[in-house]
């Protein structure tokens, strides 16, 4: 029997478009599912102003497909000397949505990130007071933290601490991976929520380095063990407000993650909302899946929802999968679940 699931045109609240010819390559996979994504800002070098935004934006819309409904969501990228007159400037104009904290060193493009908490204090105070939210990469870099804990880790030594400094400071936990994270998450206000991921929602560690290491399942925070995955799964078809999509898609041609020292990230834009789909079905939420994808993070963001739709259909056969795109940069290999995957999204 086919089933067919119609949902508001989601939002990807957390997104790697990269930059010319890659950008050019994956933007298509984006705009064909969603209407919205806040794209993150770790180029080469990072939008760090709001003069790099405005650049970068004009950037991505010169890539959109004709006749593509998409808008980007911009974000600004944090440094210790970042000024705080123009991060309000760029909010009060609407330019961007969000500002990104990366500790430096915790993942791809993350060498100009904050050290020091204490050197962004005066910027994050300001970002409180015009209700502008931070993005977080939430792992620790200290060398002797392993990395399996680096996310724990972090609630205890940043993130607690900076609740208590700057508590009506807005937080978005990007990708959190642990079931520590997801406690945190539910334990604070509505100030707070996290992001979750689509390959968090199907890879533990096993999946990662039994029978082999996958180096397309290698993403930063790296995937946990099975009880991790369990609770996010949990909490992205648990309806609550403070959970929802952010992808964290995020493509490198194959030579670079088929590599000694492969990057990190998923490529999951061409298949996120099908997956997603499966996901939720298997746990009897297909109900939920649009206030996931559609519904809470643009309620966070404090932005309408779409009005526009999308149809899932679900097929009795499973679907052939899309192995690899190729763009002007190299190809880039789609995410694979490892299942056979019965849904698509249909025109
Ligand atoms: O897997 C990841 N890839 N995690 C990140 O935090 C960054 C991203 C990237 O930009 O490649
Ligand atoms: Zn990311």
């Amino acid at each position: 029997m086919t089933l067919r699931l119609i949902l508001r045109r989601p939002d990807d609240m957390h997104l790697h478009l990269r930059d010319g010819a890659m950008l050019q390559g994956v933007l298509p996979e984006s705009a064909r599912h969603f209407a919205r994504a806040l794209v993150m800002p770790n180029l080469v070098p990072p939008v760090v102003t709001a003069a790099q935004a405005t650049a970068y934006l004009a950037r991505i819309m010169a890539a959109l497909p004709e006749g593509a409904a998409f808008r980007p969501l911009m974000t600004l990228y944090l440094t210790e000397d970042t000024d705080p007159d123009d991060v309000a400037a760029a909010a009060a104009s609407g330019l961007v949505t969000a500002v990104k904290l990366y500790p430096a060193g915790a993942t791809t493009n993350s060498h100009g990130g904050v050290r020091d908490m204490a050197r962004v204090s005066a910027v994050l105070d300001r970002m409180a007071e015009i209700d502008l939210p931070l993005c977080l990469h939430g792992e620790v870099t200290t060398p002797e933290v392993d990395i399996f804990d680096r996310e724990a880790v972090f609630l205890d030594t940043v993130l607690d601490p900076l609740r208590r400094s700057h508590p009506a400071l807005r937080i978005v936990m990007e990708h959190i991976t642990t079931s520590q994270a997801v406690a945190w998450v539910r334990a604070q206000g509505p100030q707070v929520a996290a992001t979750i991921t689509t390959h968090h929602l199907i890879l533990n560690r096993n999946h990662l380095l039994v029978g082999g290491i996958r180096p397309h399942y290698y993403c930063l925070p790296v995937a946990k063990r099975e009880e991790h995955r369990a609770a996010l799964v949990a909490a992205a078809t648990s309806g609550e407000a403070c959970f929802f999509l952010g992808t964290d898609s995020a493509p490198h041609v194959d030579a670079l993650k088929e590599n000694a020292c492969g990057c990190a990230g998923c490529f999951t834009a061409p298949n996120t909302m099908a997956l997603l789909a499966h996901v939720f079905e298997n746990q009897g939420r297909l109900d939920r899946l649009e206030a996931f994808t559609s519904l809470q993070g643009a309620n966070y963001y404090r932005l309408a929802p779409n009005e526009a739709r999308i149809t899932l259909v679900r097929h009795d056969t499973p679907l052939a999968q899309p192995d690899q795109i190729f763009t002007e940069a190299g190809p880039v290999t789609v995410f694979n679940p490892g299942f056979p995957v019965h849904w698509q999204v249909e025109p």
